[in-house]
């Protein structure tokens, strides 16, 4: 079971934590894995530690935002089986602190670096015979978070994006789901900590763990083993649907 054995996977923002994890896993099961990232030293460590652990893998620096060169990350990388939408950037604030800046930075990386890679990858995921995508929301498409305005947004619209797609490539064999994390325990959170709540760090750290009712955060190896059986043949009757790992913070923090 969970073989990705002769399928080619694409994971943007696999240079760091759940991309990275994923990336790790895949490779693992047998995918020949293609990582885009901006960050180009990250990405390329992590295709080193791939082929370390007897796998196949191959970076590609990207910047999602950037249609043409997502398209030509595309193109030199060939036939596309799997997609993983995962990049993406975390901003606090409400509508009225939210500057342009910022709001169409988060935009552009979470929402038009999906498109821009969902752009790139159906074709060859139809040429392929169908494929897997697998969007990475957050809880913020389902609940209130307090001071993540263009975050929320941003999420939202790739939930919504997933059902889109699901829809529209159903009869080509695609399906299309996303998964929508609680806080999990990356670079993407300690970043966050070190920039919003300079001094105050291990607090924090505790205070955003216990949103969890589980009481922790998630480890990004928890997200990938989810992506992995959605990827699988064995998740081949899902598509169009939306998979909180999140600790109980949707459903139980009432
Ligand atoms: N960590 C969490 O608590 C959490 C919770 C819910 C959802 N998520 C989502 O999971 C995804 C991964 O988060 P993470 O915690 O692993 O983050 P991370 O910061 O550890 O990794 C994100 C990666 O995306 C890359 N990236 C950023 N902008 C890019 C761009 N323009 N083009 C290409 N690559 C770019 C970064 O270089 C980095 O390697 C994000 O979409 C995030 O919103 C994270």
């Amino acid at each position: 079971m969970f073989e990705l054995t002769g399928k080619t996977a694409v994971i943007t923002g696999g240079g760091s934590g759940i991309g990275k994890a994923t990336a790790m896993l895949f490779a693992r099961r047998g995918a020949t894995v293609h990582i885009l990232d901006i960050g180009e030293a990250a990405c390329a460590q992590v295709v080193r530690e791939i082929r370390e652990q007897g796998g196949q893998a191959s970076a590609h620096a990207c910047d999602v935002t950037r249609q043409a060169d997502v398209h030509a990350s595309f193109a030199a990388i060939g036939p596309v089986g799997i997609l993983i939408n995962n990049a993406g950037v975390a901003h606090v604030g409400k509508a009225d602190n939210t500057g342009e800046e910022d709001f169409d930075r988060v935009i552009g990386v979470n929402v038009k670096g999906a498109y821009n890679c969902l752009h790139a990858a159906i074709p060859r995921l139809k040429e392929n015979g169908g494929g897997v995508i697998i969007n990475m929301a957050s809880v913020a498409a389902w609940v209130a978070v307090p001071e993540r305005f263009a975050y929320s947004a941003a999420k939202g619209a790739v939930m919504a994006m997933t059902l889109s797609v699901a829809k529209d490539y159903v009869q080509e064999g695609i399906r299309c789901n996303s998964i929508s994390p609680g806080r999990v325990h990356t670079p993407f959170v300690d970043g966050f900590l070190a920039r919003n709540y300079p001094g105050q760090e291990a607090e924090m750290f505790e205070r955003l763990s216990k949103t969890q009712p589980i009481g922790r955060m998630a480890r990004p190896e928890e997200v990938a083993a989810l992506a992995l059986y959605l990827c699988s043949d064995e998740a081949a009757f899902i598509t169009g649907s939306d998979y909180p790992i999140d600790g109980g913070f949707i459903t139980l923090n009432a």
